[in-house]
């Protein structure tokens, strides 16, 4: 594998060329105006697979987004990988707080990134990440060095939901059947701190609808006499923690998994400062639950957020009224053992149950997923550690992260093979925030050290 270096040096203005095209495109599954947008992609990822030298490439109709999928299979005998990404982006707003447009992708230096980073929506999440195992891809099949069968599927809906792909997995378990699962959606500690993600959280996406008077009314006329369905939405938001900022619904933490003390000395041994946190923030302290620490808070405990609220006269000037409606949208990222659908319903009865008279409410579940951990006493895992051991000179740490991938417990479910998640993205990348990036260092180590973990794997494995 000495070439893989000098392959990159010699291709990486067409790496970063290419990119920057697939880039350029508003792939933002939540709008459906840029439906024939996500489409476009899907056929340009189709053709960079073929291009990369998979066989049986195709781009599978759902009753969403399609996917497309690729193949090459070298030897049955041999293991096989399976990689899975996504073409779909978050949508870019709010609008005015990027320094360039989301889709006009331009290259600039930053702190973290002197070599330059690309800056424009799905950069990092999860275009940037995904097309580096194109082009690992690329280099294998050209260069001869592909050891064993891989499988692609990349898909259109993950910034959804992914409710599509859990179809089509369970339509096709014998067609993706594969050894170990390969991802690239996650981040790295930094960037002499390699990382790989052994944990996801769940998650659960509610909104609620909360209904006062029939119509909007006189504030004076009626302030004070009516429940304001924006005071009392408020209110119960607002109990949902307590003053020690435990959530509160009866039954949340039932299943919780607790980290033995062995297992929270061990996480709290990854580099970390509070202080380049907080400042990297603009705040003047973190802010959470008792009794854990803030790398704890944002990876294995289960959380409660509003994502967003509003209700009432939102315009300019003022205007006195009292809203007939008021709305919120809630996610709760979840723990292993914790169940969304579970916790999904303890949520709706509990906020219909604290519901003062005066009001209605309604809570309509959106999507959700289950949790992961994956093992790093697996081959996959120690295979991945290798590859990063050899590229970056340092054994990763194994970390667990805050985000959802909700595809990858359903995976695990119907597919029985375990998910390696090699991110090489950073939290400063700004991911689902304005100015998204990807460090084109990132990138290129990212396409670097993809083809040891096939090299290593299949070493491993037979
Ligand atoms: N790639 C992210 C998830 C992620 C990012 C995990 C960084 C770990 C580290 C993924 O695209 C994502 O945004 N997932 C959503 C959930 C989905 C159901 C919309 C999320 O975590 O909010
Ligand atoms: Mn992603
Ligand atoms: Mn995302």
């Amino acid at each position: 594998m000495s070439n893989i270096q000098s392959y990159i040096t010699n291709h990486k203005d067409r790496f970063l060329n290419e990119l920057i095209e697939l880039l350029k495109i508003p792939s933002i599954s939540a709008d459906t105006a840029y439906k024939d947008d996500v489409l476009k992609t899907a056929d340009i990822i189709k053709n960079s697979l073929v291009k990369a030298g998979c066989e049986h490439v195709e781009i599978c109709q759902t009753d969403g987004y399609p996917i497309v999928y690729g193949e090459k299979i070298i030897d049955p005998n041999l293991p096989t990988v399976l990689v899975y990404g996504h073409y779909d982006v978050q949508p870019p707003d709010p609008l005015d707080l990027w320094d360039s447009p989301p889709f006009e992708p331009v290259i600039k230096n930053t702190e973290l990134h002197p070599e330059g980073a690309i800056f424009a929506r799905g950069a990092c999440d999860d275009k940037g990440q995904m097309y580096m195992h194109v082009k690992a891809m690329e280099f294998m099949t050209t260069q001869g060095k592909l050891p064993c069968n891989v499988k692609f599927m990349i898909e259109g809906e993950e910034e959804v939901g992914s409710v599509n792909l859990s179809h089509y997995v369970k339509a096709n378990r014998e067609k993706l059947k594969n050894d170990v699962i390969l991802i690239s959606d996650t981040g790295m500690i930094a960037k002499d701190v390699p990382s790989i993600t052994t944990g996801l959280r769940g998650l659960s996406y509610v909104e609620v609808e909360v209904t006062g008077p029939n119509r909007d009314l006189h504030s004076g006329l009626y302030g004070g006499a009516v429940a304001n369905p924006i005071n009392v939405l408020t209110k119960m938001i607002a109990s949902l923690h307590d003053e020690n900022n435990h959530i509160t619904i009866p039954g949340f933490y039932d299943k919780v998994e607790n980290l033995s003390d062995i297992e929270r000395a061990e996480m709290a041994k990854a580099p970390f400062s509070l202080e380049d946190y907080k400042k990297a923030l603009d705040i003047d302290a973190v802010y959470g639950e008792e009794g854990y620490s803030t790398n704890e808070r944002n990876s294995i405990r289960p959380t409660l957020d509003v994502n967003g609220i509003w209700g009432g006269y939102t315009g300019e000037g003022a205007k006195t009224v009292i809203a007939s409606k008021a709305y919120a949208k809630i996610s709760m990222r979840l723990v292993p053992n914790q169940d969304w659908e579970e916790i999904t319903e303890l949520f709706k009865s509990h906020f219909e149950t604290i519901t003062p008279k005066g009001v209605t409410v309604k809570v309509t579940p959106h999507h959700g997923g289950q949790g992961y951990v994956t093992p790093i006493d697996s081959i996959g895992y120690k295979a991945a550690s290798k590859a990063y051991e050899k590229t970056f000179g340092k054994t990763p740490i194994p970390q667990r992260s805050g985000g959802s991938i909700p595809i990858v417990a359903l995976f695990e479910e119907e597919l029985k093979s375990k998910t390696i998640l090699m991110g090489f993205g950073l939290d400063s990348d700004a991911i689902h925030s304005p100015n998204e990036h990807f460090g084109i260092w990132n990138y290129l180590k990212g396409i670097e050290t993809i083809p040891y973990f096939y090299k290593y794997f299949t070493e491993l494995k037979t």
